[in-house]
């Protein structure tokens, strides 16, 4: 594989230097990645930030150029980024998991999260930028008041995960599986993602906001446009992202 990375010693979040190089260069390669270790203003989903302490964690962005991928299937590319990392992550921990849609934890604890930002044009997906932060070597959350862990602490290691080694693996994965979606591997990439999906026919709670009450049941579906087949009993919810909230025990 081909990549460029651009490494900054600071910056405020790795995704708006990505956009601000898009926007600056009319024919930017694919996989530029823009990587730091010291991100001062990460950005979340929403209205999130996310917190990164200097030098101990990764959080990069890698522009894609999906021209391929229909817009209906957007919602792909969340698949593909969260089966790279939980991928590159298994050799730490079995039970690191893709919390719907692409976060990922370790039991009740938020270990990574993903940020994609496309730019269309004329209805085509003309850049896609998956930003990615991974918390690595950071032992401290607490003072952050953050219900997160690294995998430092999951591994209950003393010495530091080498972060560039650890960039390059999650580089390779989403690499593969990025081509995989370019071949239309839609079954392998949804059994994948399946297969690491945290309350994938295992009991799990949400809240549903709408209802303002818990639900007890499994994890039945995820599909291609990411809505959340829920399965309580005999009953079938359909829930789009931020219309529940998990509650890991
Ligand atoms: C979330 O959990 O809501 C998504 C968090 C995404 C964080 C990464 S860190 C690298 C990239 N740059 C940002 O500003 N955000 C993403």
């Amino acid at each position: 594989m081909n990549y460029q990375i651009i490494e900054l010693e600071k910056c405020d979040s790795t995704n708006t230097e990505a956009l601000k190089l898009i926007d600056k260069n009319k024919e930017l390669a694919e996989w530029t990645i823009i990587y730091t270790e010291n991100q001062t203003s990460g950005r979340g989903r929403g209205k999130n930030k996310w917190f990164s302490e200097p030098y101990k964690n990764i959080t990069f962005s890698v522009i894609l150029k999906p021209n391929f991928l229909p817009l209906c299937n957007i919602f792909y590319l969340f698949k593909v980024s969260a089966i790279s990392i939980v991928n590159s992550l298994k050799q730490f921990s079995e039970n690191i998991k893709i919390k719907w849609p692409n976060d990922i934890y370790f039991e009740k604890y938020k270990l990574g999260g993903v940020l994609i930002e496309n730019i269309l044009y004329n209805s085509e997906i003309k850049y896609s930028v998956i930003g990615i932060g991974i918390n690595v070597n950071q032992v401290d959350f607490f003072k952050y008041n953050l219900n997160a862990t690294s995998l430092k602490r999951i591994i209950n290691s003393e010495k530091d995960i080498d972060l560039k080694k650890l960039l390059h693996t999650i580089l390779t994965e989403l690499y593969y599986w990025y081509n995989e979606l370019k071949h239309n591997n839609y079954n392998k990439l949804n059994k994948h993602y399946k297969e690491n999906l945290l309350g994938y026919k295992q009991q799990i709670e949400l809240f549903v906001h709408s209802k303002n009450e818990n639900i007890i049941g499994e994890i039945y579906d995820v599909l291609d446009n990411g809505i959340l087949v829920f399965k309580e009993n005999n009953n079938f919810y359909y829930f789009d992202i931020d219309e529940v909230e998990f509650l890991l025990k």
